[in-house]
């Protein structure tokens, strides 16, 4: 962050990624810096050209370097990637993850709202009835990089993957999650599947009991990631805040975006807490071949994230103003809605309406 005497310059890192990506991001920057204006500041955006055309080019997703480059950002933001004609482990683990896990932006969090105006898949749901934030663990756990493949193409071939819990990763994730809890309703789901998994989940679930205690007035409830999929769905009204491994945190945030309407719509930040890194911000979905270069991809996903990122460096009012826009435009039945909502209108009509929203 610079800063003369009149204006703060927020340094941006922007990786448009694959597919509908750069058709979400694109549409949207001049938007974004339209609110930095109105508000008294502005973005330094240094775009990225990563993901799967440049692997296809370089062989990386990639720089090798390209952590480096992210480093001295104030925030980074991330379209999506994946592309049909690259396995997508290597695109993941090309870009995505090596960015979360360099940079350790060990909260993934990912709120979960049924903006009024939209219509959840569930019957009787109606504007605010589910509110809940999902706190991932975003460094470690199902998804850290350890095991591999002996014997290939033969008969007794053999696959390890293992799962990573270290005391330092897992007491942050609750510890965060809890601290969320205790600033919202005070009510904290940790999921777990300690009856089947007793040595890494029952570790979870004895952190969660540690850290319960500086937390008294938060509430714990303990579920197993397959009851919380069914209570996802029969009671979304009861839950607060979750906390998750990163496995079951990337599974049961998909059933968030459903029940509160469209992938379209669910927002991410993957949060360094400290100041060492910088965080990255970016929409839960992914590429979306079926619809990539339609001009039809909502959106708004984007902009909530953006909105996530306004927060996390401090300009609190711009980011409520720019959620705002959303839930207003989500509200009133005559403005635009990608198809996805159930409307007819693209990418661009959408950003229109919400600037003339701001
Ligand atoms: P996806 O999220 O790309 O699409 C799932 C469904 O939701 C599709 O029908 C798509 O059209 C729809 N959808 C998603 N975003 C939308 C938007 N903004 N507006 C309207 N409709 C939208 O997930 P899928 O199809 O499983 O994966 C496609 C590719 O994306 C794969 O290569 C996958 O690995 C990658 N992926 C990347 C992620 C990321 O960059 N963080 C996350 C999830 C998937
Ligand atoms: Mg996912």
């Amino acid at each position: 962050m610079t800063e003369d005497q009149t204006t703060t310059t927020y340094d941006i890192e922007l990786i448009p990624g694959d597919g509908i990506g750069p058709e979400v991001v694109d549409v949207a920057l001049p938007l974004f810096r339209d609110v930095a204006h109105d508000y008294g500041f502005e973005f330094d955006i240094t775009r990225r050209d990563w993901g799967t055309e440049y692997y296809l080019e370089h062989g990386e997703m990639m720089p090798e370097d390209g952590l480096s480059q992210l480093a001295d950002a104030d925030s980074i933001f991330l379209g999506a990637v994946g592309h049909p004609e690259v396995p997508d482990h290597v695109t993941l683990h090309g870009l995505l993850l090596p960015i979360r896990k360099g940079l350790d932006q060990y909260v993934c969090k990912r709120p979960n709202v049924l903006f009024e105006g939209i219509e959840s898949p569930l019957k009787g749901y109606g504007a605010g009835d589910i509110d809940f934030v999902v706190y991932r663990e975003n460094t470690e756990g199902e998804y850290a990089d350890v095991g591999g493949r002996e014997h290939r193409g033969l008969n007794h071939e053999t696959a390890i993957q293992s799962a990573l819990f270290t005391r330092q990763g897992t007491e942050r994730i609750v510890r965060a999650a809890f601290q969320a809890a205790a600033e919202r309703e005070g009510h904290l789901t940790s999921i777990t599947k300690s009856n089947a998994q007793a040595h890494s989940m029952v570790f979870w679930d004895d952190i969660v009991e540690a850290v319960s205690e500086e937390y008294p007035d938060v509430t714990v409830e303990r579920l197993l990631v397959d009851a919380a999929s069914m209570d996802l769905i029969r009671r979304p009204h009861e839950f607060d805040v979750l906390v998750a491994s990163n496995l079951f945190g990337d599974i049961l945030t998909d059933i968030g975006a459903q029940i509160t309407g469209s992938m379209g719509l669910a927002p991410s930040g993957n949060i360094h807490p400290g100041d060492e890194h910088p965080s990255m911000f970016e929409p839960v979905h992914g590429s979306a071949p079926d619809i990539v270069g339609e001009g039809v991809a909502n959106p708004l996903a984007s902009v909530l994230s953006w909105s996530m990122l306004l927060e996390d460096v401090g300009e609190v009012t711009a980011a409520d103003a720019l959620w705002s826009a959303v839930t207003d435009q989500l509200a009133d039945q005559s403005a635009p809605r990608s198809p996805d909502l159930g409307g007819d209108a693209g990418t661009e009509a959408v950003i229109e309406d919400l600037r003339s929203r701001l």
